[in-house]
Protein backbone atom coordinates (compact mmCIF):
# COMPACT_ATOMS: atom_id res chain seq x y z
CA UNK A 1 0.00 0.00 0.00
CA UNK A 2 1.56 3.44 -1.00
CA UNK A 3 1.74 5.70 1.85
CA UNK A 4 -1.03 8.26 2.58
CA UNK A 5 0.14 11.92 2.02
CA UNK A 6 1.14 13.64 5.13
CA UNK A 7 -0.82 17.10 5.39
CA UNK A 8 1.45 20.05 4.54
CA UNK A 9 1.53 21.70 7.47
CA UNK A 10 4.80 23.42 6.34
CA UNK A 11 2.85 25.65 3.90
CA UNK A 12 0.43 26.62 6.64
CA UNK A 13 0.95 30.33 7.39
CA UNK A 14 0.54 30.12 11.06
CA UNK A 15 0.53 26.56 13.38
CA UNK A 16 -3.45 25.90 13.59
CA UNK A 17 -2.69 22.58 14.95
CA UNK A 18 -3.98 23.75 18.48
CA UNK A 19 -6.72 25.15 17.00
CA UNK A 20 -8.29 21.56 16.22
CA UNK A 21 -8.51 20.21 18.88
CA UNK A 22 -10.89 22.50 21.64
CA UNK A 23 -14.28 20.64 21.94
CA UNK A 24 -16.77 22.16 20.18
CA UNK A 25 -19.92 22.75 22.11
CA UNK A 26 -22.18 24.13 19.86
CA UNK A 27 -22.14 25.53 16.25
CA UNK A 28 -23.76 28.00 14.20
CA UNK A 29 -23.42 28.72 10.20
CA UNK A 30 -24.29 32.14 8.53
CA UNK A 31 -24.60 33.45 5.74
CA UNK A 32 -24.02 37.51 5.23
CA UNK A 33 -24.75 38.31 2.16
CA UNK A 34 -23.76 42.49 2.65
CA UNK A 35 -22.05 44.36 5.74
CA UNK A 36 -25.64 45.30 6.82
CA UNK A 37 -26.00 41.04 8.00
CA UNK A 38 -22.94 41.70 9.47
CA UNK A 39 -24.36 44.67 11.05
CA UNK A 40 -27.67 43.27 12.00
CA UNK A 41 -26.05 39.90 13.93
CA UNK A 42 -23.61 42.47 15.68
CA UNK A 43 -26.39 44.46 16.72
CA UNK A 44 -28.30 41.18 17.61
CA UNK A 45 -25.54 39.90 19.57
CA UNK A 46 -24.42 43.12 21.42
CA UNK A 47 -27.95 42.47 23.38
CA UNK A 48 -26.92 39.41 24.96
CA UNK A 49 -26.24 39.61 28.74
CA UNK A 50 -23.24 37.18 28.53
CA UNK A 51 -21.25 39.44 25.79
CA UNK A 52 -19.77 41.46 28.33
CA UNK A 53 -17.44 38.81 29.80
CA UNK A 54 -16.83 37.13 27.03
CA UNK A 55 -13.90 36.40 24.84
CA UNK A 56 -14.47 35.92 21.03
CA UNK A 57 -11.63 34.89 18.27
CA UNK A 58 -12.24 36.31 14.66
CA UNK A 59 -10.40 34.03 12.15
CA UNK A 60 -10.38 35.05 8.29
CA UNK A 61 -8.18 35.84 5.55
CA UNK A 62 -6.61 39.58 5.40
CA UNK A 63 -10.10 41.59 4.68
CA UNK A 64 -12.31 39.03 5.84
CA UNK A 65 -14.42 41.57 7.81
CA UNK A 66 -13.22 41.08 11.16
CA UNK A 67 -12.58 44.83 12.24
CA UNK A 68 -16.04 45.76 10.37
CA UNK A 69 -17.66 43.00 12.39
CA UNK A 70 -16.27 44.54 15.25
CA UNK A 71 -16.69 47.73 14.70
CA UNK A 72 -20.68 47.18 14.14
CA UNK A 73 -20.49 45.36 17.65
CA UNK A 74 -18.71 48.40 19.19
CA UNK A 75 -21.77 50.65 17.75
CA UNK A 76 -24.14 48.35 18.70
CA UNK A 77 -22.62 48.72 22.38
CA UNK A 78 -22.63 52.28 22.44
CA UNK A 79 -19.37 53.25 21.26
CA UNK A 80 -19.04 56.41 19.58
CA UNK A 81 -16.42 58.12 17.53
CA UNK A 82 -13.44 56.81 15.61
CA UNK A 83 -12.92 52.76 16.21
CA UNK A 84 -9.59 52.27 14.96
CA UNK A 85 -8.46 48.85 13.76
CA UNK A 86 -5.63 47.45 16.08
CA UNK A 87 -3.63 46.17 13.31
CA UNK A 88 -0.22 48.74 14.36
CA UNK A 89 -0.96 49.00 18.30
CA UNK A 90 -1.85 45.13 18.42
CA UNK A 91 -4.84 46.33 20.97
CA UNK A 92 -7.26 49.16 21.21
CA UNK A 93 -8.81 49.17 24.48
CA UNK A 94 -12.43 50.84 25.03
CA UNK A 95 -14.73 51.52 27.29
CA UNK A 96 -18.99 52.56 27.75
CA UNK A 97 -20.03 52.67 31.28
CA UNK A 98 -18.64 50.09 33.03
CA UNK A 99 -17.93 48.02 30.25
CA UNK A 100 -14.03 47.39 29.36
CA UNK A 101 -13.33 45.82 25.97
CA UNK A 102 -9.90 45.34 24.45
CA UNK A 103 -10.02 44.48 21.06
CA UNK A 104 -6.61 43.18 19.62
CA UNK A 105 -4.93 41.96 16.02
CA UNK A 106 -2.06 39.76 16.45
CA UNK A 107 -1.01 39.90 13.01
CA UNK A 108 1.85 41.61 14.13
CA UNK A 109 2.53 39.68 17.04
CA UNK A 110 5.80 37.96 17.16
CA UNK A 111 7.23 37.48 20.66
CA UNK A 112 5.45 35.86 23.41
CA UNK A 113 7.39 37.46 25.55
CA UNK A 114 5.45 40.87 25.00
CA UNK A 115 2.28 39.20 26.29
CA UNK A 116 3.24 39.92 29.77
CA UNK A 117 4.94 42.82 28.90
CA UNK A 118 1.98 44.21 27.79
CA UNK A 119 -0.35 43.52 30.33
CA UNK A 120 -2.06 41.24 28.29
CA UNK A 121 -2.30 38.69 30.57
CA UNK A 122 -3.80 40.79 33.25
CA UNK A 123 -6.44 41.77 30.41
CA UNK A 124 -7.65 38.49 29.94
CA UNK A 125 -7.57 37.76 33.48
CA UNK A 126 -9.92 41.09 34.38
CA UNK A 127 -13.77 41.48 33.48
CA UNK A 128 -14.53 42.81 30.22
CA UNK A 129 -15.30 41.99 26.32
CA UNK A 130 -12.15 40.93 24.67
CA UNK A 131 -11.80 40.34 20.55
CA UNK A 132 -9.22 38.89 18.94
CA UNK A 133 -8.45 39.21 15.34
CA UNK A 134 -6.11 36.84 14.16
CA UNK A 135 -5.62 34.99 17.31
CA UNK A 136 -3.23 32.21 15.77
CA UNK A 137 -0.53 34.68 15.88
CA UNK A 138 -0.99 34.67 19.66
CA UNK A 139 -1.66 31.11 19.84
CA UNK A 140 -0.59 29.34 23.07
CA UNK A 141 -0.95 32.61 24.97
CA UNK A 142 -4.80 32.96 24.49
CA UNK A 143 -7.17 31.10 26.79
CA UNK A 144 -10.13 29.13 25.34
CA UNK A 145 -12.60 31.61 23.61
CA UNK A 146 -16.25 31.34 23.98
CA UNK A 147 -16.93 31.71 20.75
CA UNK A 148 -14.35 31.27 17.79
CA UNK A 149 -16.13 32.86 14.24
CA UNK A 150 -14.69 31.81 10.86
CA UNK A 151 -14.89 34.47 8.63
CA UNK A 152 -15.20 32.78 4.82
CA UNK A 153 -15.22 35.47 1.68
CA UNK A 154 -17.35 34.51 -1.02
CA UNK A 155 -16.84 35.07 -4.87
CA UNK A 156 -19.93 37.20 -4.91
CA UNK A 157 -18.72 39.40 -1.84
CA UNK A 158 -20.69 37.78 0.54
CA UNK A 159 -19.68 36.36 3.74
CA UNK A 160 -19.93 32.56 5.00
CA UNK A 161 -19.71 32.57 8.90
CA UNK A 162 -18.88 29.61 11.08
CA UNK A 163 -19.50 30.25 14.68
CA UNK A 164 -17.74 27.57 17.40
CA UNK A 165 -19.00 27.79 21.08
CA UNK A 166 -16.30 26.22 23.25
CA UNK A 167 -18.12 27.61 26.54
CA UNK A 168 -21.41 27.14 27.91
CA UNK A 169 -21.26 30.98 27.98
CA UNK A 170 -20.68 31.05 24.56
CA UNK A 171 -23.00 28.27 23.74
CA UNK A 172 -25.48 30.96 25.20
CA UNK A 173 -24.56 33.63 22.96
CA UNK A 174 -25.37 32.21 19.93
CA UNK A 175 -28.71 29.86 21.27
N1 LIG B 1 -20.67 40.72 4.34
C1 LIG B 1 -19.67 41.48 4.75
N2 LIG B 1 -19.26 41.44 6.04
C2 LIG B 1 -18.23 42.19 6.46
N3 LIG B 1 -17.51 43.03 5.67
C3 LIG B 1 -17.86 43.12 4.38
C4 LIG B 1 -18.93 42.36 3.87
N4 LIG B 1 -19.04 42.62 2.55
C5 LIG B 1 -18.07 43.50 2.27
N5 LIG B 1 -17.36 43.84 3.34
C6 LIG B 1 -16.21 44.75 3.32
O1 LIG B 1 -15.02 43.98 3.45
C7 LIG B 1 -14.00 44.77 4.09
C8 LIG B 1 -13.46 44.01 5.27
O2 LIG B 1 -12.35 44.72 5.80
P1 LIG B 1 -11.87 44.50 7.30
O3 LIG B 1 -10.83 45.51 7.57
O4 LIG B 1 -13.04 44.43 8.21
O5 LIG B 1 -11.19 43.04 7.20
P2 LIG B 1 -10.30 42.29 8.28
O6 LIG B 1 -10.79 40.88 8.29
O7 LIG B 1 -10.33 43.01 9.58
O8 LIG B 1 -8.86 42.31 7.63
P3 LIG B 1 -7.41 42.27 8.33
O9 LIG B 1 -7.03 40.81 8.42
O10 LIG B 1 -6.54 43.03 7.38
O11 LIG B 1 -7.50 42.91 9.68
C9 LIG B 1 -14.65 46.10 4.46
O12 LIG B 1 -14.32 47.03 3.45
C10 LIG B 1 -16.16 45.79 4.43
O13 LIG B 1 -16.91 46.94 4.09
MG1 LIG C 1 -8.80 43.79 10.78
Amino acid sequence: MRPRPQPAQEFLPVDVTTLVHDPILGTRRLHWPDEAACAAWATDLATRPGLHDAFLELHGPLGAGKTTFVRHLLRALGITGRIKSPSYAVLEPHQVGDLVISHFDFYRFADPREWADAGFRDLFSAPGLKLAEWPEKAAGQLPLPDLRLWLHPLDDESRQIEVQAFTPRGLALIA
